[in-house]
């Protein structure tokens, strides 16, 4: 028996050419999806060739609503349909409120914030004529934890948790599915950067880091793979934080107490 849970569905994937995307791309393909892999960077159809499976690229700025839509219509005219929508392009750029220009503003908002509305938008048309699909939109742990000097980054992810509520609200009646993830750490290059000019301390993310490391780049594409498929139908709407338990809130180092005090020989 054939039980790869996305046989033959077709998914787009926007930044799926690094990162937390490409996770999600190796893993639909390996459970049988069709992807189309939507990024910027030039090196992406080398990148996607090695996926494998039925996996193609589209070279796109996302900052442009046209793009976007010449892309579903192109991925829809291709496949016949589109299934599932993720939407995983991002970018952090952090800068000090007081410094922050509005290039820097504009161009997170229309990456991380018009973008998936606008996919959303060019997608869900096509789901909605050929009786459903599902949408995942890739936010942040940032919109419950705030890093200071991230205001583009935290108020557009905030924005995604709100999207989502909002379509999955009101796309539920077309069985259009809309989630969200919202990662804590996971190392990638939008977070080794930041760990190697020293704007990140390693040491402080884990101190507050219930799990006590960072998540993995499968384990997103796990929950993306979930949510993608039949077995979370009743889920809509949801931002699903896998985030180690960041967002509980400990005091750093707050561990300490239970390791110190939890011994074991006490019991009786
Ligand atoms: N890494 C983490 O710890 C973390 C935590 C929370 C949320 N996230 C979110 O996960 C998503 C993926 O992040 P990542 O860590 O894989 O980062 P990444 O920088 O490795 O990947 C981001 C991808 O988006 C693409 N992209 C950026 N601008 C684009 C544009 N204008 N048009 C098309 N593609 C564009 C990039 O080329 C890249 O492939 C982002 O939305 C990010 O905010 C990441």
């Amino acid at each position: 028996m054939d039980c790869k849970r996305l046989k033959d569905k077709v998914a787009l994937i926007t930044g799926g050419a690094r990162g937390i995307g490409y996770g999600i791309a190796q893993k639909y393909v390996a459970e049988g999806a069709r992807v189309v892999v939507a990024d910027i960077l030039e090196e992406g159809p080398q990148v996607v060739a090695r996926l494998g499976g039925v996996a193609e690229f589209y070279h796109i700025n996302l900052r442009s609503r046209s793009e976007i839509f010449d892309m579903a219509k192109a991925v829809y005219q291709t496949y016949g349909r589109i299934d599932i929508l993720v939407n995983c392009a991002g970018v952090a750029r952090p800068c000090p409120t007081m410094r922050l220009p509005e290039d820097m503003l504009d161009e997170v908002i229309d990456i991380n914030m018009k973008a998936p509305l606008f996919c959303c938008q060019a997608v869900g048309r096509y789901m909605r004529r050929d009786g459903g699909g599902s949408i995942i939109n890739i936010s942040s742990g940032n919109t419950r934890m705030i890093n200071v000097g991230r205001v583009p980054y935290g108020i557009t992810k905030g924005a995604v948790n709100m999207l989502t509520m909002q379509l999955g609200a009101e796309w539920a009646m077309y069985n259009i599915k809309v989630n969200a993830i919202a990662p804590g750490w996971i190392r990638t290059e939008m977070v080794e950067k930041p760990l190697k000019s020293g704007i990140l301390d390693e040491k402080k993310i884990l101190s507050v880091s219930p799990i006590g490391r960072f998540g993995t780049v499968g384990e997103i594409a796990s929950l993306a793979t979930f949510l993608a498929c039949e077995e979370s139908n009743y889920i809509v709407g949801q931002v699903i934080f896998a985030d180690g338990g960041w967002n509980t809130g400990i005091m750093p180092d707050g561990l300490d107490y239970i390791r110190e005090n939890d011994i074991e020989e006490d019991w009786e």
